[in-house]
């Protein structure tokens, strides 16, 4: 951890303890609670609170493959980035089940140079209000956009991916998404990092089978939290 961080840490800290002390945190109790509702209230987003499957509107058919919305945590996204020593703007950022859409604020944030969620459910509806919420304040352009859909029919984009993905679906979904992504790096070869984040949730190893399973997934980063894979061509790092 270098020292702005440490610094911000502690900021962090001492503003919990004195919210705390008056009282003026209801509702976000723990410390994690408390950063998370500040990152929304820093960006102007609504990206925290959970939505469980049965509340979505989707079929009874997609629903068996797919997971809750639960937002990655907020300082997970840099963290490996740093890992990898890839320069962002080089890569398109690609969030597989993007719900609300926080990771699309946090990888243009980072500097991607064009940042893409794709999601089944309504919650696309909040990434667009996020992202325009966003947008505003950013006060530069930016290309970032949310699209409706199954991630089983988005077509990767001809260039070089950081895609990210929090064991949104599984089984078949999950199977059919890293075949079409086979299948696009091999007609296009390029570099390609695939970030799974969520292993820690996972400990009976099925997700772990599956990326198995796709050997032109290669072990670049691994982490008890994350691996990132190298799927393409060797990205350049600094
Ligand atoms: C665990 S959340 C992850 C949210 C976000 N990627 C993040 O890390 O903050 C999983 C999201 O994937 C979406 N999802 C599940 N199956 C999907 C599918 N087949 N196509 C697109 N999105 C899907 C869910 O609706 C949910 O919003």
């Amino acid at each position: 951890m270098n020292a702005q961080r440490v610094l911000r840490a502690a900021f962090n800290r001492t503003r919990w303890i004195l919210r705390r002390a008056r009282g003026a945190s209801p509702g976000h109790g723990s410390y994690f609670e408390f950063l998370e509702a500040d990152f929304d209230r820093r960006y102007g987003v609504e990206t925290a609170a959970i939505v469980t499957v049965d509340r979505m509107q989707v079929d009874a058919g997609a629903r068996a493959q797919m997971a809750d919305y639960v937002p990655t945590p907020f300082g997970l996204l840099p963290e490996v980035v740093r890992a990898t020593r890839v320069d962002p703007t080089e890569f398109c950022f690609v969030d597989l089940g993007s719900g609300k859409g926080r990771l699309l604020v946090l990888a243009a944030e980072a500097g991607f140079d064009e940042v893409i969620g794709v999601e089944l459910s309504e919650l696309h509806e909040v990434a667009e209000r996020n992202i325009r919420a966003y947008a505003g304040r950013a006060g530069r352009p930016l290309r970032i956009s949310s699209k409706r859909q199954d991630v089983t029919t988005f077509e990767f984009p001809d260039r070089p991916l950081f895609v990210f993905y929090f064991n949104a679906f599984f089984g078949p979904v999950l199977e059919r998404t890293l075949e079409n992504l086979r299948v696009s790096l091999q007609a296009r070869p390029r570099a390609v990092l695939f970030v799974w984040h969520g292993k820690r949730y996972f400990p009976e190893k099925r997700l772990q089978e599956t990326f198995d399973r796709h050997p032109f997934l290669e072990p670049f980063v691994v982490t008890d939290d994350y691996t990132v894979f190298n799927a393409g061509r060797s990205p350049a790092t600094r």
